[in-house]
């Protein structure tokens, strides 16, 4: 699907994250599997990430991080009429963690639902949000993409292990004056599915007895695989959703892409074309953060002042399904 906006403006009125307090170094998970600080760093540019305690779950990390977007935004929860949590690792399968975090907030007018688009879910999700509000269907949204991604890894999988990190970033989004969103490209290529998913606990392969020994309850992940989709789509969504839009990579003033791997983002960078200095790049902080990396980066770069009103922002997300999505953002949020 590729589409410009039309009608009402809609935009990112503020963003909010929060992840865990508890840091693991390279270092740290050498000491549980055969790896080092080394490999890592070369491989990922990741240096460190974030994991959850045992006893925080996922609405733990999105209640702060949309609190934090709320009061940014000046709304209060019971003026919200949509609630969007964009994640692979809900509290549980359900209710939805977005009917849990609405009651907690008091998001009482709100509809209420988690979307399941792997690390490409926050995307997903900001484009339902735009064009629900354009259609008139919504006027005031929390979008949230969050994951924690440490409660699924095998930690004795030396080549997952080492990849991911918890976190979570939400987004309030509501009717701009002017500009916002400017499209979306989003995609999926089901046939991909089997490079990166987790097979067991479904209706497909309930879990028991047999599904937790095999360790189907862990990510599984084909890596070269998915390396090669990824850099591919990183580059073929956003020129489709430029080509769209009829703007330039030069008319890009921010390129967030999803933060996965340093040497994904490079690869992406060089055939984009994109100077460095616009590439957001916080990987190596926190890992890949699954739906949480974007709106984290984005808020990064709010945060520094790397984004300014009437800025171009491309985001680009990719992850399991397989899928992707691409969005420009015209900036109008004032932080
Ligand atoms: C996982 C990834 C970093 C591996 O890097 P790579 O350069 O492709 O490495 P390879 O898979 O070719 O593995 C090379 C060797 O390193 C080993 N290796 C894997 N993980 C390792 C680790 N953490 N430490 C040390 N060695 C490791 C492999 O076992 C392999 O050894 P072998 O040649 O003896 O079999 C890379 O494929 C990748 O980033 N893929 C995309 C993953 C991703 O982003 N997933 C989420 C998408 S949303």
């Amino acid at each position: 699907m590729i589409a410009t906006t039309n009608g009402t403006p809609v935009s990112i009125s503020a963003l909010g994250c929060h992840v865990p307090d508890r840091v693991v170094t390279n270092d740290d998970l050498a000491e549980l599997v055969e790896t080092s600080d080394e490999w890592i760093q070369e491989r990922t540019g990741i240096r460190e990430r974030r994991f959850a305690r045992d006893d925080e779950a996922l609405s733990d990390l999105v209640l702060p991080a949309a609190r934090a977007a709320l009061d940014r935004a000046g709304v209060r929860a019971r003026d919200l009429d949509l609630v969007i949590v964009a994640t692979v690792t809900p509290d549980m399968v359900f209710p939805s963690t977005a009917a849990i975090v609405a009651d907690q907030l008091g998001a009482s007018e709100a509809g209420a639902y988690d979307l399941s688009a792997g690390c490409t879910g926050f995307m997903y999700a900001i484009a339902q949000a735009s064009g629900m509000i354009g259609a008139g269907l919504s006027r005031t949204a929390l979008v949230v993409g969050a994951d924690v991604l440490s409660k699924i890894v095998d930690m004795t999988d030396r080549s997952t292990c080492v990849l991911f990190g918890d976190g979570a970033g939400a987004a309030v989004i509501e009717p701009a004056d002017a500009a916002g969103f400017l499209g979306f490209e989003l995609g999926a290529d089901g046939a991909g599915g089997v490079d990166l998913n987790l097979p067991a606990g479904g209706s497909r392969l309930p879990s028991s007895a047999e599904t937790v020994a095999g360790g189907l309850h862990y990510v599984q992940m084909n890596g070269r695989q998915v390396f090669k989709f990824a850099t591919r789509v990183l580059v073929s969504s956003a020129e489709a959703l430029l080509e769209r839009t009829g703007l330039a990579i030069e008319d890009v003033d921010v390129y967030v892409p999803h933060q996965a791997n340093v040497r994904i983002i490079d690869h992406a960078v060089a055939r984009l074309g994109i100077p460095k200095e616009k590439v957001v790049v916080n990987v190596d902080r926190y890992g890949n953060t699954s739906s949480a990396s974007i709106p984290l980066a984005l808020a990064e770069a709010v945060a520094d002042g790397r984004v300014h009103e009437g800025d171009t922002v491309l985001m680009t997300g990719m992850g399991a399904g397989l899928t992707w999505a691409s969005a420009l953002l015209r900036w109008t949020a004032t932080p």
